[in-house]
């Protein structure tokens, strides 16, 4: 499968600098980064740059270059999932405030739900990428709802845990 579209689910610390400097170096790969909460997405297309929702050192001239070109923020989560051939899933992991694990294990509210939209929204075959901090096995469970839709999309399941540290994520990335 040869990849010219790529989603990333999550427009947060993750997500934003790493998808804008995937798409600052692959600019045959169209990049769109999306998200649940407007008015990030907003800030994320505002004018003034120095509106970012993040500020990263080397961060704003990434975005300048990018955005438009092949680097796009949009809240319109459906079609960004259906016309990728990849997705990255960089959505929060907050620490359980419920039931077993509370206060240790990681929620997995947010990325149960972007797989279940994912299944949803998808008419073609799709590489799925674990960008969030997840549990191992997670994958797999990804893959289960991801399967038990029945609309004979085939889903392949990646896991690429992310190290990155905020002050120098784009130096590293
Ligand atoms: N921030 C870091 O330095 C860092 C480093 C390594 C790993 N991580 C991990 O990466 C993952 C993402 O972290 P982050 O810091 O980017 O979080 P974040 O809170 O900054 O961003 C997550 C974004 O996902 C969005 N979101 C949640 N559910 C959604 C849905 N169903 N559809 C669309 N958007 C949705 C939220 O609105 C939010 O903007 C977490 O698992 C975190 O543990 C973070």
């Amino acid at each position: 499968m040869k990849i010219r579209n790529i989603c990333c689910i999550g427009a947060g610390y993750v997500g934003g600098p790493t998808m804008s400097v995937l798409a600052q170096k692959n600019p045959h790969i169209k990049v769109t980064v999306v998200d649940i909460n407007k008015d990030k997405i907003a800030e994320w297309n505002s004018e003034d740059l120095d509106n970012l929702p993040i500020y990263e050192p080397g961060l704003k001239e990434i975005v300048q270059e990018a955005r438009g070109r092949n680097l796009f923020f949009s809240t319109d989560i459906d079609k960004a999932i259906d016309e990728a051939e990849m997705i990255f899933m960089s959505v929060n992991t907050p620490t359980k405030t419920y039931g077993k694990g509370k206060g240790m294990a990681a929620d997995l509210k947010y990325v149960e739900l972007s797989a279940r939209q994912i299944a949803r929204a998808s008419t073609s075959n799709k590489i799925i990428v674990e960008k969030s901090t997840l549990p191992v096995r997670t994958a797999q469970a990804i893959k289960n709802i991801l399967d038990n839709t029945g609309n004979g999309v085939k889903f392949q399941v990646l896991s690429n845990p992310e190290f990155l540290a905020e002050g120098t994520s784009i130096q590293d990335l």
